[in-house]
């Protein structure tokens, strides 16, 4: 049978579930750790249209970024030359679109940043007269250096799991941005195309200090924040936002009030998803939910199953399960009343 290798990213510490996701969609899996408890080289039994294809029948919670190797080489000067000229054969890349990602690990003998590394790769591609971009390119170059050896492999953006340079999407902190955990709501709404603006009203749950709720409130939402913990004093009076100091299981709504429902209240799961399911007569018909669940137990994809299996329960379609990258413990659902 065919056997394909990968360079797999996880975020740091879950590589061991990256792992375990993939043994139970190809078997055994042989690997190899790059960067421990976060990147591993995985040799998977199926062609390469067989991991893309299956991958993405069965999108994976862990595995954050996957890219090729097809070429490998020492981490020396010479190897640089060497992964030119492979590269300037490469001629589905020649008059493309096409994006470079490289990830260099400070043991890599080029002592300059990753970013020139990549203009000297660039440059030396010049013969192909590709159009090197960040957005929508029709091919990836991914390259991952360190002190050991270099490889590269190309690949359509789709077949990665993701088109940013391993799995990693950031943002900038804006001046007064109340919370670090408003970048998991950015990336939940570019990674699962979460259309927030289209929403009317949202119930956000566990939402002080208030990153996610002034999110909401700019695009455009009504947004009722609960919290027994105060809201940071630029929300106090802002408009278009309620607040309720409450615990979430004080509080009563009108049914189908809302058309989003969100929950970051890192909390045990299990009362979690109790407490939310309790609440969902007050999102419509339709309506989104997006929820981060921690994660508390030794064996996560056992608990996950069983928290999805609670909300799937209560009429909630479960859209994605997912790691993003701004989670750390936790993972975020994705859901839509039915
Ligand atoms: C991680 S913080 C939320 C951060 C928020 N998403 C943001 O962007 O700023 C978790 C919050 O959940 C709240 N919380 C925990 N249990 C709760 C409950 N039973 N009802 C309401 N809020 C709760 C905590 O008070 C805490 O403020």
């Amino acid at each position: 049978m065919e056997a394909s290798r990968y360079i797999c990213t996880a975020n740091h510490g879950f590589a061991a579930y990256a792992q375990e996701e993939l043994f139970r969609l190809f078997g055994a899996v042989k690997s190899t750790q790059l960067l421990p408890g976060e990147v591993f080289i995985a040799t998977l039994q199926a062609s390469p249209e067989e991991v893309a294809a299956r991958l993405a029948q069965q999108l994976p919670v862990f595995l954050r970024h996957i890219q090729p190797i097809q070429f490998e080489d020492a981490g020396d000067s010479l190897a640089l030359e060497r992964l030119a000229a492979y590269l300037n054969g490469r001629e589905e890349l020649a008059g493309q679109k096409v994006a470079m990602h490289l990830r260099k690990s400070v043991d890599y003998f080029w002592t300059e940043s990753p970013g020139q590394l990549r203009e000297w790769i660039q440059e030396q591609l010049q013969g192909l007269n590709a159009e090197f971009t960040v957005q929508d390119p029709a091919w990836v170059v991914s390259i991952y250096a360190d002190g050991a050896a270099i490889y590269a492999g190309v690949s359509r953006p789709e077949d990665n799991l993701s088109s940013w340079n391993g799995g990693a999407i950031r943002f900038r902190k804006d001046d007064g941005q109340i919370s670090r955990a408003k970048f998991k709501l950015m990336e939940a709404e570019k990674e699962f195309e979460i259309p927030f603006s289209s929403f009317r009203h949202a119930v956000d749950i566990g939402a002080s200090p208030g990153g996610w709720t002034s999110f909401l409130l700019e695009r455009g939402l009504q947004v009722t924040a609960v919290d027994p913990a105060l809201m940071h004093e630029s929300l106090r009076k802002a408009p278009g936002l309620k607040i309720l100091r409450r615990n979430a299981n004080e509080v009563k709504f009108k049914e189908n009030e809302f058309d989003l429902l969100v929950c970051d209240m890192s909390w045990s799961p299990k009362l979690m998803a109790k407490l939310v399911t309790g609440l969902l007569y007050s999102l419509a018909p339709g309506g989104t939910a997006v929820v981060t669940v921690k994660l508390m137990h030794k064996k996560p994809l056992a608990m996950i199953k069983e928290i999805i299996a609670m909300f799937e329960g209560e009429r909630m379609q479960i859209q994605r399960a997912k790691q993003l990258f701004h989670n750390r413990d936790e993972i975020t659902l994705y859901m839509i009343k039915y």
